[in-house]
């Protein structure tokens, strides 16, 4: 027997609660400028509609002056708890996360530092005017072009990821006749996952290196006279929600810091990123500012214990200052009541499926790793009791999902506009072609206006690189813009 949609629906997961209403926007999801307004949803002081209307669907829609102001936010937290303790912090923004030139500009405004990871990425942060001396240039399988070229702009810090590499940058900077500051990546054994974390003495991953071959690392690294040892980096996880596994992993590394002093100076501690935020009313991360007190107190006490001066401590978040910044607008397409049953003696409910005109393309995150989402309609408000949907994609496949479960009101229809919290990280940076989808706009909101910092691919785009494509024996299409036709 099919049970009707009324709520809640037993489809739902045990954390997925019918909300008393479900137009409203919950604390701690959207970015700081979100409000209804006669029951529209406004960003930066501009109608999701007008949005929609303007720059077309999907968009990605990015809150400026929440961006700028969680970035100086961050970065005081780390460089307020850090001064407390009697030494400084550095805030890297961790370009990986959403990177472009006008962000980068922003980031550089705020005061913080730029990690990039690929070529691709130096050549955004240096195309934004950002002094190289500010940057930290990361990865573990660099290309000798890309060490040549950061060794030639002068960047600040290159973290070693490999033995390999040490020579590699060893050689790049005598070539270049300057000396090279660089990091040493290792691999604390902490690997933390939201919640939890769990320490191990190795950890089964492709980064950095682990604890016990560091002083030979580090040996090696001093032997060269084109390299400048600054310390000790590490990176323990992402979407992390507490202090403890920072705590652990500061602790493991001082322990090696220690030791490394033997042999000369090592001036600073990178203890990485991988601060977390909310994405559904379930999340709850400690403010930032808390999390930076906690891990200055245990470093501070991990210093006195081994009698050590205190390093700068360095720090790489991305997705703490971009993610809430963003939302992404999609528009319905069409819906569907699925029954799906959910015991053994065949009883069913009915799930939704709302599919909306991007997907896996635009947000991979859910299907990368099964990452949960929120949803509003965007376009007005409604007073019908809420039903649990699935917001689905377009793309062909089954695993396409954009919202595994939320209430939405039950009239949820074609036309309306879906607004997703919280895609600020990782969503424009990991989105694709897929089915010659074009990636969308990046729109950046304030006061009241809206600019595009980042234009969407035409189909014309996608065609440009196809190099058997030759306009001339093509067959005309509708129109030059047309893209998810
Ligand atoms: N530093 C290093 C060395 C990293 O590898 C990362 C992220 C960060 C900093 C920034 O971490 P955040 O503060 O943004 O968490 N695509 C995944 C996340 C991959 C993170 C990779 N490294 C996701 O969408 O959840």
């Amino acid at each position: 027997m099919a049970v009707s949609a009324a709520a809640p629906n037993p489809l739902a997961p045990p954390w997925l609660h019918v909300p008393a209403d479900a137009n409203a926007l919950a604390p701690g999801l959207w970015s700081r400028t979100v409000s209804r307004e006669g029951g529209t949803l406004t960003v930066g002081g501009v109608a999701a509609s007008e949005l929609a209307e303007r720059f077309g669907t999907p968009l990605y829609v990015i809150d400026e002056d929440d961006a700028r102001s969680r970035a100086v936010e961050v970065r005081r937290a780390f460089d307020d708890a850090f001064a407390e303790v009697g030494t400084a912090a550095k805030v890297y923004y961790a370009g990986k996360a959403f990177l472009s030139v006008e962000v980068a500009r922003w980031m550089d405004a705020a005061g913080l530092f730029i990690d990039v990871c690929s070529g691709g990425e130096l050549a955004v942060a240096l195309a934004a005017g950002v002094d190289p001396e500010r940057l930290g240039f990361h990865g573990n399988n660099k290309s000798l072009a890309e060490i040549e070229r950061a060794v030639e702009v002068g960047i600040g810090a290159i973290v070693i990821d490999s033995l390999q590499e040490i020579d590699r940058v060893a050689e790049a900077a005598a070539r270049h006749g300057v000396r090279q500051s660089v990091r040493l990546r290792v691999n604390s054994g902490v690997h933390a996952h939201t919640h939890a974390f769990l320490a191990t003495a190795h950890e089964d991953q492709k980064f950095g290196i682990g604890l016990e071959a560091a002083v030979d690392a580090v040996a090696r690294i001093r032997s060269h006279d084109s390299l400048a040892f600054k310390g000790l980096h590490c990176h323990i996880g992402s979407q992390i929600f507490g202090a403890d596994g920072f705590a652990e992993s500061a602790a493991r590394l001082l322990t090696l810091h220690r030791q490394l002093l033997e042999g000369g100076d090592v001036p600073e501690l990178n203890l990485g990123g991988g601060f977390g935020i909310a994405y559904t009313s379930a999340d709850d991360p400690a403010p930032i500012d808390q999390l930076a007190r906690r891990i200055a107190e245990t470093v501070a006490a991990g210093c006195e214990e081994l009698d050590l001066p205190l390093p700068v401590v360095a720090f790489e978040p991305g997705r703490s200052i971009i993610g809430t910044a963003g939302l992404t607008l999609y528009t319905v397409g069409t819906t569907k009541d699925v029954p799906v049953a959910f015991q053994d003696d065949g009883e069913s409910a009915l799930r939704r499926y709302v599919s909306v005109d991007g997907g896996m393309s635009d947000n991979a995150r859910p299907a990368l790793y099964e990452a949960d989402y929120s949803a509003r309609i965007a376009n007005r408000v409604s007073s019908v009791p809420p039903a649990l949907v699935r917001v689905a994609g377009k793309h062909c496949e089954s695993g396409d999902i954009v919202v595994d479960a939320e209430y939405l009101p039950g009239d949820v229809a074609p036309g309306d506009l879906l607004a997703v919290p919280a895609t600020g990280a990782y969503c424009f940076a990991l989105s694709s072609n897929y089915n010659y989808l074009g990636r969308p706009p990046v729109v950046a909101v304030r006061g009241g206006d809206a600019r595009v910092i980042v234009r969407g691919e035409t189909i014309d785009d996608l065609l440009a690189r196809d190099a058997a494509y030759d306009p001339a024996a093509a067959r005309p299409t509708a129109s030059k813009e047309r893209n998810q036709a």
